[in-house]
């Protein structure tokens, strides 16, 4: 076209770019197959419960951000409590939808699932209780987009209300497993696809960015499916940060445990299990 330019990418555009394709990626892969998340996490069910007792203890209604497949807001449902669930993948709404009709009517009617991206949550309610169960933040690959989470936990929280949530504590042994070996991880079978795997899990950290690439290989022994290759990207949140982040953000810890049975937090917790209130006055942010 006379007159147009071609505006050409600079190398670090591309390679701005070609990060953030990796994050969406690592932020999808694993949601997509919502029957494999289910069975990988089949023995994942202590959260479930401590959110669910938090929510019979504070009363409703509850947000849970990433609800996934609805593990957990139908714990808190059966516990009598009404709850929003918000969930950016449709494979995993699906197979919510799918266990809600296993739940008594009651129950069922207690739970409301949306379809959005928790970044752009406008429900115009507020919670008694906002929660970001199983390691949802380690979605957030920066402090601002923490940072704007959280903003987003604040705005739907109701006086008085209490946000909760867990990451993984930094495990430095795993972060500085040599990139490309592969672990043994064990077995899972996935009925909807007739097939037991093997698994193996290998990965690398960017201690730059703070963020580990797991990828899962999972390979068929028996049955239909075919070799899969999952990447997972999780931020790390070392202690200290998500504090001041929280902090930032307005949030003051009421608790701050190691796992899902309570206990303090310590350098052998897997978990960081946060508890926080919004501190009285507001953040000037
Ligand atoms: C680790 S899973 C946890 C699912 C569920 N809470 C559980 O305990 O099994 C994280 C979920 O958050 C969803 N998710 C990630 N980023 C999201 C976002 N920005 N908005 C809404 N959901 C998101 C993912 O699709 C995934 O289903």
């Amino acid at each position: 076209m006379p007159g147009s330019t071609l505006r050409l990418g600079t190398r670090s555009d591309l390679v701005r770019s070609t990060w953030k394709r990796t994050l969406r990626h690592g932020t999808r892969a694993l949601y997509e197959d919502a029957a494999l998340y289910d069975a990988l996490y089949r023995r994942w069910t202590r959260h479930a419960r401590f959110y669910a007792e938090l929510a019979a203890r504070h009363g409703g209604p509850v947000l849970e951000l990433g609800a996934g497949t609805g593990r957990v807001a139908v714990e808190i449902a059966r516990r009598g409590v009404d709850v929003v669930g918000v969930e950016a993948v449709p494979a995993m709404l699906a197979r919510a939808r799918e266990r809600l009709l296993r739940l008594p009517v009651a129950a069922r009617e207690r739970v409301t699932l949306v379809r959005t991206d928790m970044r752009r949550l406008a429900l115009g309610r507020r919670f008694r209780l906002v929660i970001a169960p199983f390691n949802l933040f380690m979605h957030c690959y920066d402090a601002s987009e923490l940072q704007h989470a959280l903003d987003v936990c604040r705005r739907n929280l109701a006086p008085g209300g209490r946000l909760a949530f867990d990451v993984l504590l930094p495990d430095l042994k795993r972060l500085a497993e040599p990139p490309g070996r592969l672990y043994s991880a064990g077995h899972v079978v996935v009925p909807e696809h007739r097939t037991r795997y093997r698994l193996r899990e290998g990965g690398h950290y960017d201690a730059a960015r703070q963020i580990r690439t797991t990828v899962l290989v999972l390979d068929p022994l028996t049955g239909a499916g075919r070799q899969r290759v999952i990447p997972l990207t999780q931020r790390q949140w070392f202690p200290a940060e998500l504090v001041s982040c929280l902090d930032a953000a307005g949030f003051a810890v009421v608790h701050r445990f190691g796992d899902f049975e309570r206990n303090a937090l310590d350098a052998q917790s897997a978990s960081q299990v946060i508890v926080a209130r919004a501190s009285m006055g507001t953040r000037s942010r």
